[in-house]
């Protein structure tokens, strides 16, 4: 049972003054507080690759457009940044890239989680977020030691996901991807992009009710911001008119995920920052507690652009580690080092079954 209906997530979403907005981003960071402390978990983001075989209307790096230099980093590269990551203590990374499903492509994953489970011990924790494959593919990798899977739902609208997917990418499979994950025993995270053309509050409160019937162990979610080389564009229907409109509904939608799901990990998302320059540590004043910090090869950054303005391209890897941990202190809160930082959510479920 959700403790917010739908109703009253609407109304929450559509709170215009200033000091009850304040009111439900302070409930909801004191919610974060009480349920997880004052720490922060960081996830080492290894984007690498760009080389997609879809075509996502709102994406930057989708296969249409050629503009893009495609890259694919070295096993080398890939295991010197996820070991950079485990040495420095950030207990997880990430490691995102485009769609492929090809044969090569998977045995490369394969073998990357199987070196990384050799040099690391239990206690790192490695997140996919390489979109939709098959059932067995899926397994391959977690039993090669992937123990986390990110998959955007987007929008859990049908009709708004197809409006931003050519007509070869379907929602049902989607959520197919979703409960393969779940079965297969991963962490599962998704999430959606706000602001999007034609999507209204209705389809927010929507999306998340959807986190919670899907039992999302986290969620990763931000502001849509549009890319010029891309085919959609802001449309007339939009719930949000200018670019401060956009933020505070993104960070609504953190504090109202947080109030909702209070043991969910939610990650403060880069797009915030390319908002706002303080975008992500408001993120987690808001309830959010999960910080990625790029640590992919500086020199690839460039061509990782999903959508404009993009914040810490220009930026290496120390560099970010070092904003980061001022980030974070600054707003008072503190990094939790050597912690995997699964969500509570997920270990309770797991612990409750393991008893039962
Ligand atoms: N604006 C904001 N987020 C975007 N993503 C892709 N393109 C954009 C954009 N233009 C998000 C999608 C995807 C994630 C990796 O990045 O939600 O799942
Ligand atoms: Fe690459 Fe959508 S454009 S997955």
């Amino acid at each position: 049972m959700l403790p917010t209906s739908k109703d009253e997530l609407v109304y929450l979403l559509g709170l215009k003054d200033s000091q009850s907005r304040n009111e439900l981003i302070q409930k909801a960071y004191q919610q974060k507080v009480n349920t997880l402390g004052n720490t922060v978990y960081l996830r080492g983001l290894i984007e690498f690759s760009n080389i997609c075989y879809k075509d996502c209307y709102y994406c930057g790096i989708r296969k249409s457009n050629i503009k893009v230099n495609r890259y694919l980093m070295t096993i080398d590269e890939i295991l010197n940044s996820a070991k950079w990551a485990f040495d420095k203590g950030y207990g997880s990374i990430v490691l995102q890239c485009g769609e492929r499903k090809d044969k090569n492509f998977i045995n490369f994953i394969e073998s990357i989680l199987n070196s990384i489970s050799i040099q690391t011990s239990n206690e790192f924790r490695v997140t996919l977020s390489c979109g939709e494959q098959t059932k067995e593919t899926y397994k391959r990798w977690f039993d090669a030691g992937a123990a986390r899977y990110l998959l955007r739902i987007e929008s859990s609208n049908k009709r708004i996901y197809e409006s931003l997917h050519p007509q070869n990418h379907s929602y049902n499979n989607r959520v197919a991807c979703l409960n393969f994950l779940k079965e297969i025993g991963y962490q599962v995270g998704t999430g959606i992009m706000i602001g999007l053309p034609n999507q209204m509050l209705e389809d927010l409160a929507s999306d998340i009710i959807f986190f919670n019937s899907i039992e999302a162990d986290m969620i990763g979610m931000g502001p849509y911001i549009p890319h010029s080389d891309t085919p959609i564009f802001p449309a007339e229907i939009q719930i949000v008119r200018n670019k401060i409109e956009l933020y505070n509904l993104s960070l609504k939608m953190i504090a109202l995920t947080r109030i909702t799901i209070p043991k969910i990990n939610i990650a403060a998302a880069t797009a915030f920052q390319a908002l706002y320059p303080f975008g992500r540590e408001q993120a987690i004043l808001s309830g959010a507690n999960v910080f990625m910090p790029n640590i992919s090869e500086a020199k690839y950054r460039n061509n990782y652009r999903l959508y404009e303005n993009k914040p810490c391209v220009g930026e290496n890897t120390f560099e970010c580690f070092e904003c980061v941990e001022n980030r974070i202190k600054g707003i008072g809160e503190s990094i939790a080092y050597f912690e995997n930082g699964d969500s509570r959510l997920f270990y309770e479920r797991v612990n409750k079954s393991i008893s039962s």
